[in-house]
């Protein structure tokens, strides 16, 4: 979609009750935006702002847009004694936008000093936090800290967007668009937070086994099967270590350790899994490596041909369930099939001492490596069987999550 297209509404927002409360940034213009889109999706929206948020645009502007008068404060409520119970009470979903670097603090610790904090911490239901502000200000520790602390509580925050800022910098702190906010508010009003309290590991994308210092035998796993189960188990509230080959900004609740090969994803497998209740493979780890990996980059002037001998690498899965750490983690591998489906999951299933497997068709063109969707067979170790159908990857990351975490010990 072009960024000039009006993102569509989603379905699940549709007619819902919305609390829109607004944060004093440059990005609030684009909340406007947003809130008249709401409402021609025929939500009701009622909108609030902090006292630095009027500054930035002018009540008028959200009452045009909304079709209501604006809430500014604690103490003109429109006649109600506890105007932000009113609000929390009524609103069926809640957004933070754009959420400040000060915003954001005093949401996550509980402040309710004025209408918009105390509305949050009122609240009954999910609420979702935007973040926009200076790059430098966004990878803080404290800002991360306290967007952890949100996640924890079962917040849903929307990634901020790289780009051009209006301190003149380009980096990371930019609104996210409106199609991901209204994706996430959508999510929010399904999304469970089933996985409080867990600690998940995830592994994903193609381990790489070098040949020389510039040259590597891989696979074509995009990993983004994987970044969408570590950012599914995130919004359900699981502490979440990615093990991955690949790099993409994920979900802020996730945190990534990069590796490259099978080793090294091994060594930090089993740093990770003690005191895990669930991990999942995703990865697709070679099978082989290089027996001698050359020190010096293989030149090609010194040689007609190169014959290059591999070695087996351990199965991973194999290996961390003989850990003494792994005990108790349920253990979900992938598999990639082109035939006979599920009897080799099922064969997987024991070989690998797995509680279950999601195996996909690697002979489906529609469903074919780096593609954004993704469909198979989630078998269980005691044969329960889940079909997925044709869908993206973040939805078939919720489909296994949801078949998975009442099985968690
Ligand atoms: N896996 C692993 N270690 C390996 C190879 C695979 O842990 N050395 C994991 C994958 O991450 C995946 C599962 O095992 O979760 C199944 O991977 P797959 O490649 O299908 O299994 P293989 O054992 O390689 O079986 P085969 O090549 O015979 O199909």
């Amino acid at each position: 979609m072009s960024p000039l297209e009006p993102a569509e509404v989603p379905a699940a927002l549709r007619g819902r009750r919305i609390a829109i409360l607004v944060g004093g940034g440059v990005a609030a213009y684009k909340v406007a935006d947003l809130v008249s889109r709401l409402v021609q999706a025929e939500c009701q929206v009622r909108v609030a702002m902090t006292a630095s948020a009027a500054r930035f645009v002018g009540p008028p502007t959200f009452q045009g847009v909304s079709g209501r008068p604006v809430e500014l404060d604690l103490w003109s409520g429109g006649g109600h004694p506890e105007p932000h119970v009113e609000l929390g009470d009524w609103a069926q979903l809640i957004l933070v936008a754009p959420a400040t670097a000060n915003l954001l603090a005093r949401v996550a610790h509980g402040h309710a000093d004025d209408l918009v904090t105390a509305t949050v911490l009122a609240a009954r239901c999910r609420v979702v936090v935007a973040p926009a502000m200076n790059d430098a200000m966004w990878a803080k520790p404290s800002v991360r800290a306290n967007v952890a602390s949100l996640l924890a509580d079962g917040v849903l925050v929307v990634q901020p967007e790289a780009g051009h800022l209006a301190s003149g910098h380009v980096g990371a702190g930019r609104l996210a668009g409106s199609a991901a906010i209204l994706e996430t508010m959508a999510q929010a009003l399904q999304a469970r937070h089933d996985l409080a309290g867990r600690r998940a590991v995830v592994s994903a994308g193609g381990t790489r086994e070098p040949i020389d210092p510039v040259r590597f035998l891989s696979n074509y796993s995009s990993g983004k099967m994987g970044f969408a189960v570590a950012a599914a188990a995130a919004e359900r509230g699981a502490e979440v270590a990615l093990v991955t080959t690949t790099h993409h900004p994920s979900h802020p609740g996730v945190r990534q350790v990069p590796v490259e090969t099978a080793a090294e994803m091994l060594a930090a497998l089993r740093a990770e899994l003690p005191g895990a209740d669930l991990l999942v493979m995703a990865a697709a780890v070679a099978d082989f490596r290089p027996a001698e990996q050359a020190t010096e980059k293989i030149r090609r002037e010194d040689r007609t041909e190169l014959v290059l001998r591999l070695e087996k690498n351990l199965d991973l899965l194999a290996e961390v369930a003989r850990e003494p750490g792994a005990e108790g983690v349920f253990r979900l591998g992938f598999a990639a099939e082109s035939t006979e489906l599920e009897s080799k999951a099922a064969e997987k299933i024991q070989r690998k001492g797995l509680d279950a497997i999601l195996a996909n068709d690697v002979s489906r063109r529609d469903i074919a490596f780096g593609s954004e969707h993704n469909a198979g067979l989630l078998l269980f170790r005691d044969g329960t069987r889940v079909e997925i159908e044709r869908m993206t990857k973040r939805e078939m990351a919720d489909r296994i999550l949801d078949a998975v975490a009442p099985r968690l010990t």
